[in-house]
């Protein structure tokens, strides 16, 4: 009898499960086959197709002008080399500002193999998450910093430090929650207030640069493996450099690092 080394199918209720058994899930951005392949072959439970390609993928200085058709290309590409995780795809910039958009371009990337799709913001959302979800498009509402909006938040910068502004994101998560939202993924947010909004939501959290309390951890492929040419932000770990297995070895250990806490460090994390 042969056994099969597949690794087991990720879902929506597998993330559920982790969260209420407190075992952390590591995701991280894939952008083609032999990414999607290496990361589910080897402990990474989500995959995102993140916009985040304008910049790793297409050099540009933004994800500003990544296209819905960008990023259907990059799910199909990866839809083919993943082995049971989750797929989660990016609705990039301007691809989600009516009810009517929202619907068709999630639809979009859902035909060509996402599980769910992930849209920036707060609570101005809360219809567009009901309208998927209602419809069987699960959604991962991304708030914190939100590199869509770029231009109004004047940089890449922490988060919700003032006391009004923490509040004002725990409750937008909990309308998102309402609205129908299956995963909120925080960016960019001091530690304590990762953890409070990890423990008032019944969703599953995902956190980069938000410290270690999130209930699963992300970050860009090409940053855990050191091969952006910028200068990291704080809360990137390069997993390349002490891996004796390459790539496959470095997925392997950030895997096994966000599972037993010890990624992120104080060092990768906002006070
Ligand atoms: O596009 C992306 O890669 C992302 C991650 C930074 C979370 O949204």
């Amino acid at each position: 009898m042969s056994v099969s080394n597949k690794p087991k199918k990720v879902t929506l209720n597998t993330l559920s499960n982790l969260k209420k058994t407190g075992e952390k899930f590591a995701s991280l951005t894939a952008y083609d086959y032999c990414e999607a392949h290496a990361q589910s072959s080897n402990g990474v439970e989500v995959i995102l197709v993140g916009d985040s390609l304008g910049m790793v993928v297409q050099g540009h200085d933004s994800s500003l002008p990544v296209t819905i058709e960008d990023v259907a290309y990059h799910v199909r590409c990866v839809r083919r080399g993943n082995q049971g995780a989750l797929l989660m795809a990016d609705l990039p910039f301007m691809s989600y500002y009516s009810e009517m958009k929202t619907l068709e371009n999630a639809a979009v990337l859902m035909r060509d193999g996402a599980h769910m799709v992930k849209l920036e913001g707060g609570a101005w959302l809360a219809e567009s998450t009901r309208l998927l979800s209602e419809r069987g498009i699960p959604v991962c509402a991304h708030m914190g910093l939100t590199p869509q909006s770029i231009n109004h938040l004047g940089g890449y910068r922490v988060q919700g430090r003032d006391p009004e502004k923490a509040q004002a994101m725990i409750d937008e998560g909990l309308i998102l929650q309402d609205a129908g939202a299956s995963i909120i993924l925080l960016e960019c947010v001091p530690v304590e207030l990762g953890q409070r909004i990890t423990e008032k939501l019944d969703v599953p959290v995902i956190g980069i640069g938000a410290g270690p309390h999130t209930d699963g951890q992300i970050m860009v492929i090409q940053d855990m493996l050191g091969m952006f040419p910028s200068k990291p932000a704080k809360f990137v770990k390069n997993f390349l450099t002490d891996s004796q297995d390459g790539i496959q070895g470095a997925i392997r250990a950030y895997a096994k690092a966000v599972k037993d806490g010890s990624f992120p460090a104080p060092e990768h994390c906002y006070t």
